[in-house]
């Protein structure tokens, strides 16, 4: 099987890095050749030093080739898409996909907020379209969600089910609904967390050690939102409000204030807690 990823940021070079350790032949499409290489360099140090801690035995990085062309993933089996989280390229995007790839080439998206079915619409053989919506960091989270579009074919459904468990993933099954189904449960709870802080006046360590102790949550619900980042919450939030209107869904004032002033959490050093550089 080959695979293309078409940006190699945060999440589409983790992706890459999956499909590498798995002995897949990768495509990797950047903007520019110099992001490319980059983000090859990047994953090269992560296989390397995963090889170190014997975690993984050998890794062949010739098996991942960077890219400016689309026209490169032409005889891909799948490609995912990670590029920015905005309709208008990722449509557009998917046209100059369509136009190059195979019929039968699988065309997923990473989105977390926006709608598969939106997105599969801008091209004429939507069937194809499917959402694989891994967890940052993507080599490290096992989950993928596989999400089912209005006109998702079975065959690309399973292709990309298939897949997900090559790459050494947990995958599950859902259709394309605002959030799929982590984040429509996710962000509320956090939300709900977020305003138990003022309602109860509890200690941000309180509250943490209370669905630690209390709940069996691997880390605290503020030690959380500092790891994704008040801002990533606060635009989650706000985009599963807008499709939803539910009103756990908005984003507390108290976390806006906090992403307005920058206290982004770890990213910045400061946000619920205090973080040494
Ligand atoms: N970061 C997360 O926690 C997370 C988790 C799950 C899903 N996602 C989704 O994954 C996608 C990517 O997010 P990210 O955090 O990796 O973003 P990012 O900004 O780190 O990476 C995006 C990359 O895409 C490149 N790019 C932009 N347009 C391109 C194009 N037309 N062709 C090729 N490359 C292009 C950019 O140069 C950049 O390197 C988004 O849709 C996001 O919603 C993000």
């Amino acid at each position: 099987m080959k695979v293309g990823v078409v940006g190699l940021g945060a999440m589409g070079a983790g992706i890459a890095q999956l499909a590498v350790e798995a002995g897949l032949e990768t495509v990797g499409r950047e903007v520019t050749a110099e992001l490319g290489e980059k983000a090859r360099g990047r994953i090269d140090g992560f296989l390397k030093r995963k090889v170190e801690k014997g975690q993984i035995e050998a890794y062949d990085i010739g098996l991942l080739t960077t890219t400016t062309e689309v026209a490169d993933l032409a005889d891909c089996d799948v490609v995912i898409e990670a590029i920015v989280e905005s309709l208008e390229p990722k449509q557009e995007l998917f046209r100059e996909l369509e136009r190059v790839c195979r019929p039968d080439t699988v065309l997923a998206t990473n989105t977390s907020a926006l709608s598969v079915t939106e997105i599969a619409s801008a091209i004429s053989s939507a069937e194809r379209v499917v959402g694989m919506h891994f967890f940052n960091p993507a080599p490290l989270m096992p989950l993928v969600e596989i999400v089912r579009a209005e006109l998702s074919s079975d065959e690309a459904f399973e292709t990309a089910y298939a897949l997900g468990e090559k790459l050494g993933k947990h995958p599950i099954r859902c259709h394309d609904t605002p959030g799929f189904v982590v984040n429509r449960v996710l962000i509320p709870l956090l939300n709900d967390c977020v305003r138990v802080l003022d309602e109860a006046r509890v200690s941000v360590e309180d509250l943490d050690a209370g669905m630690k102790h209390g709940a069996g949550w691997p880390m605290g619900p503020c030690e959380l939102i500092d790891l994704v980042g008040t801002d990533v919450h606060v635009h989650a939030s706000e985009a599963l409000w807008a499709k939803l209107r539910e009103p756990r869904m908005a984003a507390p004032p108290r976390l806006v204030a906090m992403a307005n002033a920058g206290l982004l959490g770890r990213k910045t050093g400061r946000g619920f807690y205090t973080y040494e550089s």
